[in-house]
């Protein structure tokens, strides 16, 4: 049994992750509830924890290093690393809290499993970080020019991971997340705004033209790769793409929601919003190599999965 700290674990990926570790680890979760989407459904994501095994919640905050070395202490074994100000468009607005958190919140993990000797810290980063897309699919050593703060961000922390391996041989590894989709999703994405507007038929906003293509990567294939880090030492001080190594358009995204919940909702089509990514497309073959990472679930069934958990949420809601 190991022990693992999950950062940001009550959030939509962590409180996944913490899933799936419970029965077998000692789990504890840091989470300092963040008002940036409600902290009820933060609550729901902690019960579902709890309804598959014990563990410990801690409340705090990942920009204060004191607390960070009080919970990732000498005899914690592994980090994850998910609490993070996530958002392109709120990091438009306000560049300042993604970098704290992100940023030097990041250092303070790595600082205190540095100090604990941890034996490996798995850092959640994003596709963000490719920004101008020179080609595609994104591989590894595309260009990083990212097109928003929290791209910047992403990026800076992820720096901080690789020189903190080769530095002072901590052992990190960054996960370039591409847009993570499934129950429980964070409700100010794409997926689960258009999900929802359908099955109450109300307007759809498309952001653009809707031509605007995205590489969807469903949540079980997100835990599946965080899961083979606990055995894989291999990738060491690395970023590595995870994705679904497909793109649809966000036209297509439509297209499959309406067929799945036969919607008649209206799309209304508006301005582009700025810092939003225009293409994004993963090369997994370094994950493959490495980490023996294959996405399994496509659109058409990850889509079904997530419309019919959102309906029964709903109908529990009501
Ligand atoms: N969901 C995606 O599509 C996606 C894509 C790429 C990368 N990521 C990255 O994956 C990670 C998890 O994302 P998510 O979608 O689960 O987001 P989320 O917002 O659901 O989870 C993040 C959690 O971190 C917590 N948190 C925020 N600030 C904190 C602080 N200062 N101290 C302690 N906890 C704090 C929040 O309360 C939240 O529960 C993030 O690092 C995000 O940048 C997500």
């Amino acid at each position: 049994m190991a022990k693992i700290v999950i950062t940001g674990g009550a959030g939509f990926i962590g409180s996944h992750i913490a899933e799936s570790l419970v029965t077998d680890n000692e789990v504890v979760v840091i989470d300092n509830l963040d008002g940036y989407y409600s902290p009820s459904l933060k609550q729901r994501n902690l019960d579902s924890i709890s309804a598959k095994g014990d563990y410990t919640f801690i409340n705090g905050d990942i920009t204060d290093l004191k607390f960070v070395r009080s919970v990732i202490s000498s005899d914690v074994d592994y980090v994850y690393h998910e609490a993070a100000q996530a958002g392109v468009r709120i990091s438009v607005e306000d560049p300042f809290k993604p970098n704290d958190v992100n940023v030097v919140g990041t250092l303070n993990v790595l600082q205190s499993s540095l100090d604990a000797g941890v034996n490996r810290v798995i850092n959640a980063s994003s596709s963000s970080v490719y920004g101008k897309v020179e080609y595609l699919p994104f591989d590894e050593k595309h260009p990083t020019q990212p097109v928003s703060p929290y791209g910047v961000s992403k990026l800076a922390a992820e720096h901080y991971c690789r020189v903190f391996n080769e530095v002072y041989d901590l052992s990190t590894v960054s996960l370039r997340y591409f847009t993570v989709y499934g129950p429980r999703m964070r409700p100010d994405l794409a997926i689960s705004i258009f999900t929802d507007r359908m099955l109450k038929n109300e307007p759809i906003t498309i952001f653009g033209n809707g031509e605007q293509t995205r590489d969807f990567t469903y949540i079980d294939d997100i835990v599946k790769a965080n899961l083979n880090l606990l055995k894989k030492s291999n990738a060491d001080g690395c970023a590595m793409n995870i994705g679904g190594g497909n793109r649809i358009t966000v036209n297509e995204l439509l297209t499959y929601l309406r067929k799945i919940t036969g919607s008649m909702s209206e799309v209304i089509y508006s301005d582009q919003q700025k810092g939003d990514a225009e293409h994004t497309l993963a090369d997994t073959g370094f994950a493959r190599e490495h980490i023996g990472y294959v996405p399994e679930i496509d659109i058409e069934n990850g889509l079904k999965k997530f419309v019919e958990w959102y309906t029964k949420s709903l109908q529990h809601l009501s």
